[in-house]
């Protein structure tokens, strides 16, 4: 798949897009050792649920594929695999698309272990072997989860939105759309609203295998052309928004506008006005059994505002990200980062013509360093507060009790 890259495979040789350099340079590192995933990761070169856990999986791929010691036996490799997961789980806590993937690749690594009655060399080598075929495989699935989300989001906003009888003036028509547009169901005579959105810290091509959840769902909404507008907030304090989104926007050309976190009840009081929003729309990093969800720091002032303002809450998850072992948000554990992403910022230096200077970054300080700082990188947003989570297996709504039932979408799991 073509457009922008966080993650680079082939079989033996990872690569990954270093985050922390962007929007101003495009510069891959090799990944070739667990150490250096975990230090990506935890650096955040590397970033958002899914990619972390593809990172972590194809390294220790890579390992494995490059590891060819004949000796060692099949419990070896096993014993190996399993140290090494452990040490990459280590990296960051809250996304439960890192450990979903550790469970797979652990089980799948001692299943073939144990289905093998070959000779010692060949059965530790199939370990191997499976233990790469299972982490290639998750970076597929992911794109093609993530193109799934992307149309069942889109479709879902759509059928959220209500017939327009009669558009008010010339402009606002061309806000809207006036027949179907291709491979949907709506009546071909139908004039639909096309929808305004927003989204929060950076869910796209760069947190995943390419399209992305939250992210992808705006793609897919413009590629449809449903899509009338799209904002993105700033997230800080780690700028994902600004950072990544804004560029991942402009990157794919679409309609889109930056703000920063604290605009956002101001951009949805507009509602009925020229901003109208239609919905808000979120990745997560863990989404409880209950609904609740763990995203990005900020995530849960916008679900309280947008419930205020009668804005669709709608959260973007493959079913990697939904974890049927932990009851309700309380149980999730937040990482805590360092105070320096508040009290310090990198950028790129800009001249006295305004032009910004790519080669010339700098770290400045922008707070008074020694005052005391939180910094809890996501927050949780009660499942109340949702009206909608779109998974690559379709929708799940909030039903009329209050209550998500994943059952309908998950049934082997449940
Ligand atoms: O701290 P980050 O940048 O890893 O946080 C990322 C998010 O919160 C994303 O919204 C989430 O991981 C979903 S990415 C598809």
């Amino acid at each position: 798949m073509a457009g922008l890259q966080a993650i680079k495979y082939e079989r033996g040789n990872l690569q990954v897009l270093d985050q922390l350099r962007l929007p101003h340079e495009f510069v891959y590192d090799d990944v070739s050792t667990c150490e250096e995933a975990f230090d990506c990761i935890k650096a955040m070169r590397v970033r958002g649920a899914p990619a972390i856990a593809i990172v972590a999986a194809l390294a220790l791929a890579v390992e494995l594929e490059h590891k060819k010691d004949g000796a060692v036996t099949k419990e070896d490799v096993v014993k190996y695999i399993n140290a090494r997961l452990d040490y990459l789980m280590g990296s960051r806590p809250t996304a439960v698309d890192l450990s979903n993937a550790i469970k797979l690749l652990k089980k799948k690594s001692q299943d073939a272990a144990t289905a093998s009655t070959i000779d010692q060399t060949q059965a530790s080598a199939e370990v191997r072997k499976t233990f790469i075929e299972v982490a290639e495989k998750i970076l597929e699935d992911d794109l093609t989860s993530n193109l799934a989300i992307g149309r069942y989001g889109a479709e879902y906003l759509r059928r959220q939105q209500m017939p327009v009888v009669t558009p008010i003036d010339h402009n606002e028509q061309l806000r809207y759309f006036t027949t179907s547009p291709p491979g949907t169901q709506g009546a071909p005579d139908s004039t639909y609203r096309k929808l305004s959105v927003l989204t929060h810290c950076n869910t796209g091509s760069l947190a995943t295998s390419g399209h992305g959840t939250a992210l992808g769902i705006i793609r897919s909404l413009h590629k449809m052309n449903y899509l009338d507008h799209a904002y993105c907030t700033e997230t800080r304090p780690y700028n994902q928004g600004s950072r990544l989104t804004a560029f991942e926007l402009v990157y794919e050309n679409i309609p889109s506008t930056l703000i920063t976190d604290s605009m956002a009840g101001a951009l949805f009081a507009r509602k009925k006005t020229e901003k109208n929003i239609s919905a808000v729309i979120v990745g997560a990093d863990r989404v409880a059994r209950n609904g609740d969800t763990a995203n990005k720091i900020g995530t849960y002032t916008l679900a309280v505002l947008a419930k205020a303002h009668g804005i669709k809450f709608v959260v973007a998850a493959p079913t990697t990200s939904i974890d049927l072992e932990t009851e309700s948000g309380v149980f999730i554990k937040i990482e805590d980062r360092a105070k320096t992403e508040l009290t310090q910022i990198t950028g790129a230096v800009v001249g006295k013509d305004g032009k910004v200077n790519v080669n010339n970054t700098a770290r400045v300080a922008i707070a008074d360093q020694r005052i005391d700082v939180w910094n809890p990188s996501f927050d949780v947003t009660p499942h109340d507060l949702i009206d909608a989570i779109i998974t690559e297996r379709g929708e799940v709504v909030r039903s009329p009790k209050g209550t998500f039932d994943f059952k309908t979408i998950m049934p082997e799991r449940w």
